[in-house]
């Protein structure tokens, strides 16, 4: 999208739903998305954007001599593979960081943004749009860190569910200032958005806050939310690109979801010496009831699955509610297996959920 892909293909004729490139700057200029959030009225961190080095470290310095031990993160305001966001909390992680911003590829890091960490939980919440106007669906809750209890490096998301009960009574709330806001905005701006809109935001003191806008799916996220559309996805995706996204009823139903994804041993550091070795199981877990099993570092060779990537699949179990859908997740994950027993996966996904659940 940040190359221009719709633009280049609907040029050429093609039936293409995504933002175009313009559009698309929600994600790729981190700058543009705070200041475009300003402009609107959008709850978003407090930040200031760097070009120079030398600005951004004395800004950090006066920053932690008011206050030590402040959360603080160092974003590269272009694109870095989700890996552009740098925590800091003190001064020394921050100069550290601020100095990272030169090492990501593309300059993504050139301009960077300094910004206050707000303390609290996140949700990922969706809308599609078509230009005019827009429809949601169910809120869900990404599993970022590699180990339970969110220890460990951060990944691409190693599970996920949907919905996340954080969410539920302040969906209005997210609707009107974050993604109503936000589309309008786009109107406004003579600059409308058609596709998917990902906010990834955290609840402070009852209050979504924008972590970022995305312009696109998020993975996991998608694998638990789809599942639970009652109509052709095609269909909604066609009405977007006739504009009459507001004659549709987006149904979904009212199970939960819980996803776990499966990763090779050492992902995300050290993965690639389990690309080969055999994946086991996995015809079993396609005969599951209420089983959804998603490929992505899969290769198939005569019909058997092998490693080939660091996350290689995830596994989406719906359920009556959390507890359920967790249980029927792990007994189809526990059929699988990688040969040299090279399977990571995490095991307590969706745990502030189930916390909640237990306390009803
Ligand atoms: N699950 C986070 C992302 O897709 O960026």
């Amino acid at each position: 999208l940040a190359g221009g892909t719709v633009d280049l293909l609907e040029k050429y004729g093609f039936r293409v739903f995504g933002p175009k490139r313009e559009a698309a700057k929600i994600e790729w200029d981190k700058k543009w998305s705070r200041e475009f959030m300003q402009r609107h009225n959008i709850p978003h961190p407090n930040f200031r954007y760097f070009e120079n080095e030398k600005d951004g470290e004395q800004y950090v310095r006066d920053q932690y001599s008011k206050d030590p031990n402040k959360l603080i993160y160092i974003k590269a305001a272009g694109l870095c593979s989700g890996k552009g966001a740098l925590k800091s909390t003190n001064l020394d992680e921050a100069l550290e960081n601020i100095k990272q911003m030169k090492k990501f590829p593309d300059e993504a890091g050139r301009t960077f943004l300094v910004e206050e960490g707000i303390e609290g939980e996140e949700f990922s919440y969706y809308a599609i749009s078509d230009g005019k106007t827009y429809k949601t669906f169910k809120s869900a809750q990404d599993n970022k860190t590699l180990l339970n209890f969110d220890k460990g490096p951060q990944t691409g998301g190693m599970g996920v569910i949907s919905p996340a009960m954080v969410t539920s009574s302040l969906e209005k709330e997210i609707e009107d200032h974050q993604i109503s806001k936000a589309l309008l905005g786009m109107i406004e701006e003579q600059n409308p958005y058609i596709g998917i809109l990902y906010l990834g935001g955290i609840i402070a003191n009852g209050e979504p806050i924008n972590i970022e806008y995305n312009a696109r799916w998020g993975d996991p996220e998608c694998q638990a939310i789809l599942p639970s559309i009652q109509i052709d996805y095609l269909e909604i995706v066609n009405s977007c690109l006739e504009g009459k996204l507001n004659e549709l009823d987006i149904r979904q139903d009212n199970k939960t979801r819980v996803c776990a994804v499966g990763a090779s041993k050492g992902y995300p550091i050290n993965h690639s010496k389990i690309n080969g070795k055999r994946i086991f199981g996995i015809d079993e877990v396609l005969e599951m009831e209420g089983i959804n099993f998603f490929g992505a570092g899969i290769d198939v060779v005569d019909g058997k699955f092998y490693a080939n990537g660091g996350r290689l699949f995830s596994i989406v179990a719906e359920g009556e509610n959390i507890l359920d859908a967790k249980e029927r997740a792990y007994s189809a994950m526990d059929r699988i297996s990688i040969e040299g027993n090279n399977l990571h996966y995490r095991t307590d996904i969706g745990w502030r959920d189930i916390e909640r659940f237990r306390r009803l």
